[in-house]
């Protein structure tokens, strides 16, 4: 019988076409996010689901899927699963590495140089109909060439952030879980420190680590502290990584210059006091999002849901 899929959001059309060729598929035709309710009543007689990062999978939508034998998460990161329960029932929870990993590095740098330059506030004043024309001080940003850039979490898309910097002639710190060896240290002119050096000493600070218990709250009231006055925070992980509320502090009383967010501690909601500061520039989790690498990403999930569901080991196994 042809494997069911419950799918939480529409792909793009060719991964459609794809899903559609190879499995019987049910899924969420409105451009909205499901309820719990929704994934719960969805997912009773689905064999495989592909999930969202925004889909809250926890014990009880596991335990409401007798036949589930995975879960696709169509994003690199994972800790919207429970992956302890999804290991009790032997179900295989999946991501998709590697093929997001420069688009988001792009992205990042995006964040570095707009939050440095303060793109967007002098992208409103151009569009504003108000600029009286060039000035020696109008909206004078920070320097990004030449400067420090520090780095957490030197996995895939640390190094693809790192790579970009050597064309800014910037000095690059990192810290890291796990440290890379000399030579690849060498490789990618990188010198590990440990994190409340890195915080005092970069210019830019972004985070490219996994969001687990030990990362929740990395950057915090104590981490502010320590950072440059000029200093800029780039997030493009995930929001629980840092604490809002102590970002908002820090950004009120001056402790870092500016910061570039891609993600937020409870996503789609973004804190009106984050909302209303003009050195913050704020992006809607585009990460990923581009057309090609949307469509890579929907490979990935394709060729995991096939081995899984013919009884072989997934590829990209995350449990
Ligand atoms: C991911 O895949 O985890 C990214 O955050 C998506 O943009």
């Amino acid at each position: 019988m042809t494997p069911t899929i419950f799918l939480t959001r529409a792909l793009p059309d060719s991964i459609m076409r794809e899903i559609r060729r190879d499995f019987r598929l049910r899924f969420n035709r409105e451009d909205r996010p499901l309820s719990k309710e929704e994934i719960l009543r969805g997912i009773r007689k689905a064999d495989g689901l592909i999930s969202m990062l925004s889909d809250k999978i926890d014990r009880e939508i596991i335990a409401a899927a007798p036949r589930l034998r995975i879960i696709a998460n169509y994003a690199v990161g994972y800790n919207n699963i429970d992956l302890g329960a999804a290991r009790e029932r032997g179900i295989f929870v999946t991501n998709t590495p590697g093929v997001l990993t420069e688009t988001t590095a792009d992205l990042t740098w995006a964040l570095i140089l707009a939050a440095a330059r303060r793109l967007p506030e002098g992208e409103r004043l151009a569009r504003s109909g108000k600029w009286t024309g060039w000035a020696p001080t109008q909206l004078l940003g920070g320097d990004v060439f030449g400067k420090t850039l520090g780095i957490i979490g030197m996995g895939r898309i640390g190094q693809s952030v790192a790579r970009r910097a050597i064309g800014f002639e910037m000095r690059v710190v990192y810290h890291s879980r796990r440290r890379l060896s000399l030579r690849e240290e060498k490789r990618l002119r990188l010198s590990f420190l440990p994190l409340p050096d890195l915080l005092k000493e970069s210019d830019v600070v972004s985070l490219h680590l996994p969001l687990t218990e030990e990362s929740h709250h990395l950057i915090d009231r104590k981490a502010f502290q320590r950072m440059k006055p000029t200093a800029f925070l780039i997030n493009t992980a995930r929001g629980p990584i840092v604490d809002e509320k102590a970002l908002i502090e820090a950004l009120r009383k001056k402790k870092i210059r500016g910061a570039g967010l891609d993600v937020f501690e409870e996503e789609p909601t973004i804190p009106p006091a984050l909302r209303e500061r003009k050195e913050v520039v704020l992006l809607p989790h585009l990460g990923s999002a581009s057309l090609e690498t949307r469509i890579r990403m929907g490979r990935i999930v394709l060729d995991n849901l096939v081995a899984a569901l013919n009884g072989k080991k997934p590829p990209n196994m995350v449990n």
